[in-house]
């Protein structure tokens, strides 16, 4: 019996309704399986656990979490309740940063039954491979001065270790699949660090002479992904590149709500943590139709990575199946509920 032990953080708002969905359906697939186990202990933290105890998880939670597996997250943040720079240094980039989970990889790609935004819509399905310690999420800079003339200062930070890195876990997903490597840069702007990033990829890329690459600006990549994103295969991105290239990767598959994640630890040494795109949707919270779909394919995605790849891809498949079938929630046009979703989701399964 193959046991793996998950410690579950539902966290925020829709984080706390898709989680429990996600849960049902890897047990279901576990029991149908015979030979694998989910173990799950759940953690409370969140923006109300904030709110009782003043930190948003214990000071030894990455302790309590180290030993596990992986880490299953819904979503982090309530504004009404704790500013967002508090809840997610606190919780999500905490354990981003501390389990060292420096690539986020973030697959898009047209689901059936499900509108695209797009007006002519053809089959698209890329990975964004983002770069997910580094860049301009760095801890480096401050505030100076003070009223009229106060300043903030980001300070972007760029390691050839931590590019190169994003850069080799992008070619090696590329080799297996459509062997194509697109780098998302800005070296055309007044910036010190994507010049640098394009001779990394220039560098990296003299390694895998059989996989086609490509740079492109910003700027017009993400006009790419609205016209034409079956261009694409694997993006590799920097931190903030990557996280508004999902967000539209997200947009174009018909809602942010379907939209998978994965934070990986590289080195083996911590758990990697599975996470959807979205985050705690204050706007839907309560009403029972938060779309499950982001938190089960991200389930799907922590399968793939525990080696069930074959359980993972069944799993797209009747995702597919169900979205193809019409049951889907309001944010997709659908009007089925987040758990009628998931009981199709399950149904299919023990078909
Ligand atoms: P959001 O992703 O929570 O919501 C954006 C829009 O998408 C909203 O209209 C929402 O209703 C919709 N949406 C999101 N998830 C959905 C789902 N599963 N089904 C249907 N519709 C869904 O982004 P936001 O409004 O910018 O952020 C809200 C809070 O979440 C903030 O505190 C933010 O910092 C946090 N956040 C957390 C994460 C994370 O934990 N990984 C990611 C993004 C945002
Ligand atoms: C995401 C989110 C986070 C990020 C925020 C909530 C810090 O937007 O996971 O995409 O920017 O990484
Ligand atoms: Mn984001």
């Amino acid at each position: 019996m193959k046991t793996l032990k998950i410690a579950n953080i539902p966290g925020d708002g829709v984080g706390k309704e898709v989680v429990p969905e996600a849960v049902r359906v890897l047990h279901t697939i576990a029991d149908l399986h015979g030979g694998l186990k989910f173990e799950f202990t759940e953690f409370p933290w969140s923006c109300d656990y904030y709110l009782k105890y003043g930190q948003m998880m214990p000071e030894d939670g990455l302790k309590q979490l180290q030993h596990f597996d992986g880490i299953f997250l819904g979503a982090v943040g309530n504004l009404n309740l704790v500013p967002d720079h508090v809840s997610l240094w606190g919780l999500l980039i905490k354990i981003r940063r501390e389990f060292q989970q420096v690539i986020n990889i973030r697959p898009a790609k047209r689901l059936k039954g499900i509108a695209s935004p797009l007006t002519n819509p053809k089959d698209f399905d890329l990975i964004v491979v983002r770069e997910n310690s580094e860049g301009e999420y760095s801890e480096v800079g401050g505030r100076i001065y003070q009223g009229e003339d106060q300043i903030s200062i980001q300070n972007a930070v760029f390691s050839r270790k931590g590019t190169e890195r994003a850069m080799r876990y992008a070619f090696e997903l590329a080799s297996k699949r459509k062997a194509k490597v697109t780098s998302a840069t800005k070296s055309n702007g007044i910036v010190h660090s994507m010049p640098f990033w394009d001779e990394v990829f220039q560098d990296v890329a003299k390694s895998y002479p059989h996989i086609e690459t490509d740079s492109q600006h910003i700027d017009a990549l993400a006009a790419f992904f609205v016209t034409n994103p079956s261009r694409f295969d694997v993006i590799v991105a920097s931190n903030l590149f990557g996280d508004i290239l999902t967000d539209i990767g997200a947009a174009i598959m018909g809602s942010i709500g379907v939209a998978p994640a994965a934070n990986i630890n590289v080195n083996g040494k911590y758990p990697s943590m599975f996470e959807p795109v979205h985050g705690s949707a204050p706007d839907i919270v309560g009403k029972g139709i938060a779309n499950p779909i982001g938190q089960i394919w991200t389930a799907k995605m922590m399968l793939d990575h525990f080696g069930e790849q074959e359980l993972g891809s069944h799993l797209l498949e009747v995702i597919e199946q169900v979205t193809e079938s019409g049951i889907i929630t309001p944010d997709v046009g659908g009007r089925a509920t987040t758990s009628e979703v998931t009981d199709q989701i399950i149904s299919h399964l023990k078909k």
